[in-house]
């Protein structure tokens, strides 16, 4: 076959097989699975609820994610591109502009977090979390509160923009080649230290323990749209991603692959936290309260705490920067495709600019910006909430229907042919549409369950 040619008419950007795998796990295994997945598992029934989320894996994320992957690499380009090789029509650069908008808003605040993360990992290693058996909530929010998330920020940005402005296979490939593995192993250590703490079962019963009378409409549907936030859907990054992958590769088993992959960094997620916050009577909590308040108190108290504390945090700190990496791909491959820059260029340019537009939610978590409220929220407020609640569905809405209906040789390029494929083009048509619709519904509270 012939050689592809890249935007700029040079050799065109490529993954190797394992460097796809592993860089598209690395953009799904990101906070939700390590501080949302495991709480929603204990409180909607654990193993009962973990079958209803791979059900849900099944029925929506996994065939979203084979559609975007799909886009991505029959239009060879990034999220605008694509769609408008795809279907011939101008019209589809504005849907896919809004995936990259979306990419963008994203990357502006989590890049807050992600900066929050390392220094937590920081502070535990040194053992300055840990002086003075300090109240964590009050320590959080100082730490907030204050500038030096700014710092962070920055330096996530940096990190993040440095990493793809080495390319494909030179920056974002050997990143998570090198993460993604290593996370797996940290994981599996401090697995099992928190399961040989005493009284670590209670956890384990907390987070695995069926209980079908806890499932209900409600966790249906968080287990639904958590399918779809945690397979990074709706927002271009599946797309931009597969726009780099060879024609040789399959589809279909890469999404296996990813899929398995963000299950089993949930799974032994929810090994390490439940155990330890249950060892030491700490009350079970998910995101920001788990995450920089309960396990902080747990590690103080545990021997040899600051590092198993260091280590987790390690682990946060991965999990955001290999999503990071991700979303940040969007608007720069988005930017070199448009104005023809290079990818150097491309990156500090996004980069800088993500950063400024950060700022204001750097500032807003008990920071000098708290109290400015734009539509009833602060600015991460507004963010986030805009971003995962209206902006993601829309955009994987965008993917369903045009994968659904405009784009009619789509069995070819995901490889499907006979009953799966029309089992894939019926669940794309009818059921995920109206999944995301209900989602978006619950989730902005016009549906009340
Ligand atoms: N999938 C990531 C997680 O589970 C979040 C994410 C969403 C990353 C969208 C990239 C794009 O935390």
């Amino acid at each position: 076959h012939k050689t592809e040619s890249g935007p700029k008419g040079g050799k065109a950007e490529r993954f190797t097989k394992s460097g796809f795998i592993l860089s598209a796990i690395g953009s799904s295994v990101g906070l939700g699975n390590m501080w949302k997945f495991p709480y929603i598992t204990g409180k909607h029934g654990g193993a009962a609820f973990f079958v209803l989320f791979i059900g849900c894996l099944l029925v929506v994320g996994l065939p979203l994610l084979l559609a975007e992957m799909a886009i991505g690499r029959g239009g060879r380009g990034d999220a605008a591109t694509a769609f408008v090789r795809l279907s011939g029509s101008r019209y589809w650069a504005g849907m896919g502009l809004f995936t990259v908008v979306t990419a963008f808003a994203i990357m502006a605040y989590y890049a807050v977090v992600a900066g929050w993360t390392i220094h937590y990992t920081i502070a535990s290693f040194t053992g300055s979390l840990y002086r003075g058996a300090p109240n964590y909530e009050i320590v959080f929010n100082d730490f907030a509160g204050g500038y030096w998330p700014l710092f962070w920020q920055a330096v996530v940005m940096l990190l993040c923009g440095a990493v793809i402005a080495r390319g494909v296979s030179g920056g974002i490939e050997k990143f998570n080649k090198i993460l993604i593995p290593g996370f797996l192993i940290l994981l599996l250590i401090l697995m099992l230290r928190s399961l040989s703490l005493s009284g670590s079962s209670a956890g384990v019963s907390f987070f695995l323990e069926p209980d079908f009378s806890k499932v209900d409409a409600e966790s249906v549907l968080i287990a639904l749209g958590h399918a779809f936030f945690s397979l990074s859907l709706g927002m271009g990054c599946m797309l931009t991603y597969g726009s780099y992958v060879e024609k040789e590769q399959s589809l279909g088993g890469a999404t296996m692959a990813i899929g398995g992959g963000d299950l089993l960094y949930a799974f032994i997620a929810g090994l390490v936290i439940f155990p330890t916050v249950f060892s030491f009577g700490l009350e079970p909590d998910e995101g920001v309260g788990l995450a920089f308040m309960a396990l902080p108190a747990a590690f103080s108290k545990m021997p040899a705490g600051f590092l198993f504390g260091g280590l987790f945090f390690l682990l946060l700190a991965i999990a955001a920067l290999t999503s990071a990496i991700s979303i940040l791909e969007v608007p720069v491959a988005y930017a070199m495709n448009k104005w023809r820059w290079s990818r150097r260029k491309a990156a500090v340019v996004v980069s800088v600019l993500c950063f400024l537009v950060g700022i204001p939610a750097a500032l807003s978590v008990g920071g000098p910006l708290t109290d400015v409220s734009l539509f009833g929220r602060s600015f991460f407020d507004l963010f986030d909430f805009a971003t995962a609640y209206i902006m993601m569905p829309f955009g994987g809405l965008i993917v369903t229907l045009f994968t659904g209906y405009v784009w009619k040789s789509v069995g070819e390029e995901a490889g499907l042919r006979g009953a799966l494929f029309s089992a894939w083009l019926f669940l794309l048509r009818v059921v995920i549409p109206v999944v995301i619709v209900l989602i978006f519904l619950y989730s902005t509270g016009l549906l009340n369950l």
